[in-house]
């Protein structure tokens, strides 16, 4: 049997491929920490659940639950952009439920590119926009990320040939992986140079509720203008600690809600009824646990930013987002796999190599918040009593 070149083309999921290797290591008998991946240690409300429990007692819960999502969830989807960022959406054109925004980050590829078209993605990022692109038969003009330049992409260096020959313009941010934050007028000139170039201008706003120190980060559809341009991917897997439970949704361009949609209705029959009666339950619920949630976030962040030196690193302090990304020592003289490969030897600590998200997160590894604080202070004595 031959597979498809677009599959022999395809790098393993960075992260599948580590948690085997972790795996392996845990059963030769070492204490691995793993600080590498992203999932949401913590459960979701208690009454989240419940509604999962109490709709799934329902017989007629079990059949398939629609194409688009309950209207009740858009309803509340577009309830929660107007409390939350004041920002108006027609629950029955500019929402699309999502099986994860991991699935319409990748599905809205198809949707928007041709076999050799191409799309601008910020590097290092998140996997799921290159891949997308890749599995499209699309090409990536890649938007270096760099430090000097507070992680943004610098929008004015994009050849006008490239954006005009360009369909989809990615970015992130609260960013992963270097936790970097955008303000609105970054997030204008975006908009606007998606307007010029006739662009889809996809904005993935998952952490916009995970945030530290007060910080609130802004909707790209709180641009004037940007409905025309913009979809916005969200998620319930960070905001509520939902990440298994596997909903999110793209809201925004009525036009790009419909395109993705037509893909999504020939791939996907929609989500199990019960779990979307739990997302309703978690977007209109009550909200203040998430201040305390937070809290936690941030006293494991202090934690790890503690502990840096102990393994030679230096990082600036996240407002949002649940990493820390800090730099390698230059006079390590080894790059980020390496880097990373030997802390896992020597201290039984795992940190996800920064050039798994791109050849710009080369000299970085990212640090996932995901451990509790206790155990992220044990990590810290771990160094200190000398095993860096
Ligand atoms: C930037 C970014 N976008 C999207 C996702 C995917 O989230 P979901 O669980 O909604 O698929 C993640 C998950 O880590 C992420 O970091």
């Amino acid at each position: 049997m031959r597979v498809a070149r677009r599959i022999t083309d395809l790098p393993p999921y960075v992260f599948a491929e580590t948690g085997k290797k972790l795996e392996e290591l845990k059963g030769q008998g070492v204490d691995v920490i793993n600080l590498g991946i992203g999932s949401p240690d913590l459960p979701p409300p208690w009454a989240v659940i419940d509604a999962l429990y109490q709709s799934a007692l329902q017989p007629s819960n079990h059949g398939y639950a629609g194409y688009y999502g309950l209207p009740a969830l858009r309803r509340a989807i577009a309830d929660y952009y107007q409390r939350r960022f004041d920002v108006h959406l027609d629950p029955d054109k500019e929402v699309a439920v999502l099986i994860g925004s991991k699935e319409g980050l990748f599905n809205v590829s198809l949707a928007f590119v041709d076999p050799g078209e191409v799309a601008l993605i910020p590097d290092p990022c998140y996997p799921t926009y290159g891949l997308g692109t890749l599995m499209a038969g699309g090409v990536r003009y890649s938007l270096p990320l760099r430090e000097e330049e507070d992680f943004l992409p610098v929008l004015d260096a994009i050849p006008a040939d490239v954006a005009d020959a360009a369909k989809i313009l990615w970015l992130n941010y609260p960013n992963n992986p270097t936790s970097a934050v955008a303000d609105l007028e970054f997030l204008s000139r975006a908009v606007n140079l998606a307007s010029r170039h006739d662009l889809l201008l996809c904005y993935d706003n998952p952490y916009c509720d995970l945030t530290f120190d007060g910080y609130r980060p802004p909707s790209i559809l709180q641009i004037a203008g940007a409905k025309k341009v913009a979809l916005e991917f969200n998620s319930l897997s960070k905001t509520y600690n939902m990440a298994g439970w596997r909903v999110g949704m793209a809201v925004g361009s009525a036009e790009a809600v419909e395109a993705l949609a037509r893909v999504k209705t020939n791939i996907d029959s929609g989500i199990f009824r019960p779990i979307q009666d739990a997302a309703i339950a978690a977007l209109t619920g009550e909200q203040t646990w998430l201040t305390e949630r937070n809290l936690a976030y941030q006293r494991r962040r202090d934690a790890v930013l503690e502990f840096l030196p102990g393994l030679g690193l230096t990082a600036r302090v996240p407002k949002a987002a649940m990493y820390v990304w800090a730099r390698i020592p230059e006079d390590a003289g080894q790059n980020s796999q390496d880097f990373c490969m030997r802390t896992l030897e020597k201290t039984g600590i795992w940190l996800t190599p920064g050039s798994s998200f791109g050849d710009h997160g080369e000299g970085y590894v990212r640090i996932a918040l995901t451990l509790p604080e206790e155990q992220l202070r044990e990590v810290g004595r771990r160094l200190g009593r000398g095993h860096q």
